[in-house]
């Protein structure tokens, strides 16, 4: 297949692309497109087919359910069967964002988008060449992160390209993602709505609207011996080629204790904070960013495994960071890159 590839940033959305994108997902075809997590790999949501397609071009399991897009809320009924009194707060305070909400599923969605499963992950993004594609695209556009199955999601064109060229009609470039790491997933079906994906919206966010949110919790304890309740949450994700380890601990401990296991490596990375590069002098570093800039460090983590990996790195020696707010998120991503491997200074 022969991949199109254009340009359409939010201050110069040119209609007659987003048009013609819209109407590849209308023939049942599969586009690339930005939003403000990530890139996500497009198809028509509600054509069996066009999910069948998109789990082919990721190399994706079945099993793993995807996110359908709409770019208004009058469109969720359509979709699901009840939006629940908390949802509905929730949906006031953040959508359109980087959030996405499951619900009871109506027919109008197959299951070959929903993974077999009775229930619908719904988003509604924020990002401007986003929305203007879904309502090109018809309103709703199954979209997972447009990565191949195993790798760290797209945070910049040129990755979708590696991933994805010869797999989909379109890939629309938008330049850079402002977030960086995948929507918060909160399940609104239960009493209590349960975080299954930490991101952008943080617990704390979200009490502030309803006074309780449970959070999986497989998702930060490494030693949880319990399923994920997100089907994506099982598979080894996100992950570089290298062999990588997280180290916690007192600040000088760690770096020490990163000095030491890097010590007999050739082609190592160590990811560190700005506030530590000195003690790195003479190692290979990558600067993540800074520790009071958290938001800075969501959005380099994934470009940095992906360099990692441009670069044969065959060792990750990371940093940890603090897991408030979105570094529930950035925890959760770094985790699952190192394979559960956690070091205790
Ligand atoms: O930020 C994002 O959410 C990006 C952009 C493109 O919107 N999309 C994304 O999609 O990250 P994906 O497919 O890479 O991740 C979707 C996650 C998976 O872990 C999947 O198992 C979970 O959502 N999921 C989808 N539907 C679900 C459902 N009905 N119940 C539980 N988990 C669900
Ligand atoms: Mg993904």
């Amino acid at each position: 297949m022969n991949t199109k590839i254009v340009s359409i940033t939010e201050d110069n959305i040119d209609p007659s692309l987003i048009k013609e994108a819209g109407e590849i997902i209308k023939r049942g075809g599969l586009v690339a497109f930005p939003t403000e997590t990530v890139y996500g790999l497009g198809g028509d949501a509600l054509n069996a087919d066009s999910s069948k397609k998109i789990y082919a071009a990721k190399g994706r399991p079945s099993d793993n359910p995807l996110i359908v897009h709409i770019y208004r809320l009058e469109d969720l009924d359509y979709i699901v069967k009840e939006v629940p009194e908390k949802a509905k707060k929730i949906i006031d305070a953040f959508w359109p964002g980087p959030l996405t909400l499951i619900f009871e599923k109506k027919n109008t969605v197959p299951y070959e988008t929903t993974g077999g499963l009775d229930t619908v992950a719904v988003r509604f993004p924020i990002h401007q060449v986003a929305a203007s594609f879904i309502e090109a695209a018809g309103g709703f556009v199954a979209a997972p992160s447009a990565n191949l199955s195993g790798r760290p999601s797209p945070t910049l064109a040129k990755y979708v390209r590696e991933d994805l060229d010869g797999r989909v009609d379109m890939i629309i470039d938008g330049g850079n993602i402002p977030i960086g790491l995948e929507s918060t997933i909160v399940d609104v079906t239960r009493d209590i709505p349960m975080i299954l994906r930490p991101g952008y919206v943080s617990k704390e966010m979200l009490e502030e609207v309803v006074e309780r949110v449970d959070i999986d919790p497989t998702i930060l304890d490494a030693s949880c011996k319990d399923r994920p309740k997100a089907p994506g949450m099982r598979y080894r994700h996100y992950a570089p080629k290298a062999d990588m380890c997280i180290v916690r601990g007192e600040d000088k401990k760690v770096i020490d204790k990163i000095k030491e296991l890097v010590s007999d490596k050739d082609n190592y990375v160590i990811i560190s904070v700005d506030e530590h590069m000195k003690d790195y002098e003479g190692l290979n570093t990558k600067n993540i960013g800074s520790i009071s800039h958290p938001d800075d460090i969501a959005s380099n983590l994934y470009r940095i495994l992906r360099e990692c990996d441009d670069e044969e790195v065959t060792y990750i020696a990371s940093e940890s960071f603090d897991d408030k707010g979105i570094g529930a998120a950035i925890m959760n991503r770094l985790i699952k890159a190192a394979g559960h491997k956690i070091i205790n200074a």
